[in-house]
């Protein structure tokens, strides 16, 4: 067993900062843009939002109970909880945790490419071309180790010096970039139909089952759920804090961050005229489209695109080091390993790992698919079974500095039935598409 005593986050603000830092990243902006637009716009806003108040928000409570009530990182976690044949569950997270940060920190690192393009040189006309050089091959791969890089020089420092630190200075300047943003694609002439194929919904595309499964993938990849990332961060909090008044914090905030990004997203493109790329949208519409509307914009939208493209890599940064911090934690305590040894080790085979996706977008493509539809979604049904049946008494837990909280029984009852079904159905989907069509 490690020989360092386990740190704790120095307050509550520290937590619920890092928290939303994990929260939101990547999948706000990148993502949940990319997706509502293949999936037709806001019929997958309003899956998205149903899943996650129904299936998000009560899984982050039990990720939160099963972390703080264990303190353990969650391969011993799960362990403590429920006997040493859950270990395999946290395993799974884990491995999670590699297959994620490994592509995730390639996109990050297109970010950082872009955030510096806009800084240099403005944006090149040829957006698609641009894109194409820049999201595979060797450039990819060197921005995808400096990027690993900071995550692991981060982590390497800990909870309160490292994580605590970082989130606390970057998420409120994240805020207020994507509120700014915000505020100006309103301003913009012709961005009135970006809105209104962000909001109005076509009901028909909610019965399609390939809607269905990828809403409540991006639901759980949002959120950080479901590979004990959540949890982790939670083995650091103290008894007083009120996890489920916590739950509804970081859940709110992730899901405000997401949808305001799409308020900057849509009308932007509408506004010059690039409607006919968003029905093509694919994994490369965020680097392709808008940066193809900075273009056309002239300096401004060079300014405009730096700080968007800034935005993006804080957003990924604060998300990536809870990624490795479940790895990292796991390693201190099942190992026994310390923190640095640990994070050189684990940051550079997540490091090696990633050189794949970052020389071929498909298999980038194909891990996030991967990752968003079965490992995280598999690792949802998981945790409500687990806290819904295994798990003996998971409201001691969540009552410590919370006393009664009136949707106590609700939780419990959906994590025993509506969310396992939901998610079994979903995942028989996922499944499905991914193997065998
Ligand atoms: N929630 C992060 C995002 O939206 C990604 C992430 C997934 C982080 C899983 C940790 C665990 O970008």
């Amino acid at each position: 067993m490690s020989q360092e005593p386990r740190e704790r986050w120095s307050g509550r603000t520290g937590f619920v900062l890092a928290a939303i830092g994990s929260a939101v990243g990547l999948g706000n902006m990148w993502r949940f843009s990319y997706l509502t637009a293949e999936y037709g716009g806001a019929a997958f806003v309003l899956l998205y939002i149903a899943f996650t108040i129904l299936i998000g928000i009560p899984i982050l409570l039990a990720e939160l109970a099963i972390g703080r009530g264990a303190a353990r990182s969650p391969i011993s976690a799960l362990d403590h909880f429920g006997g040493g044949a859950w270990k395999a569950g946290g395993i799974w997270f884990v491995a999670s945790g590699f297959l994620i940060l490994s592509y995730y920190s390639v996109i990050a690192g297109w970010t950082l490419r872009y955030t510096l393009n806009a800084l240099i040189g403005g944006f090149e006309p040829d957006t698609g071309a641009h894109f194409d050089a820049v999201s595979q091959g060797t450039g990819a791969v060197v921005g995808h180790l400096v990027f690993m890089g900071a995550t692991s020089l981060i982590v390497s420092r800990g909870i309160k010096a490292g994580i605590e630190r970082t989130s606390l200075v970057l998420m409120p300047l994240l805020f207020a970039l994507v509120c700014g943003l915000a505020i100006y694609a309103y301003t913009l002439e012709g961005g009135r139909e970006g809105y209104a194929f962000y909001l109005e919904t076509d009901f028909s595309k909610i019965l399609d089952a390939q809607v269905f499964s990828t809403a409540a993938g991006q639901a759980f990849f949002s959120l950080s759920l479901g590979m004990g990332a959540m949890m982790t961060y939670a083995s650091y909090v103290s008894p007083q804090q009120h996890l489920p008044n916590e739950s509804l914090v970081i859940g709110g905030a992730d899901f405000v961050i997401a949808f305001v990004a799409g308020l900057v997203v849509f009308p932007l493109i509408f506004a010059l005229g690039l409607s006919a790329d968003v029905s093509e949208s694919t994994l490369g519409a965020l680097f392709i489209t808008l940066p193809k509307a900075f273009a056309m914009m002239g300096l401004a939208g060079q300014a405009v695109g730096f700080l968007f493209f800034a935005a993006l890599v804080i957003g990924a940064l604060t998300s990536a080091i809870s990624l490795l911090e479940v790895v990292v934690a796991s390693a201190i305590d099942t190992l026994g390993w310390s923190r640095l040894r640990s994070t050189l080790v684990f940051g550079g085979a997540i490091a090696l790992l990633g050189i794949p996706p970052a020389l071929n977008i498909n298999i980038l493509d194909w891990m996030d698919k991967l990752a968003g539809q079965l490992f995280l979604v598999a690792g949802g049904l998981l945790l409500a079974i687990f806290v819904g049946w295994v798990m003996k008494d998971p409201f001691s837990e969540v009552r410590k500095g919370a006393e009664h909280v009136a949707w106590f029984p609700l939780w419990r009852f959906l994590l025993r039935y509506p969310i396992p079904l939901v998610l079994a159905v979903v995942l028989y989907f996922s499944v499905r598409k991914l193997f065998f069509d």
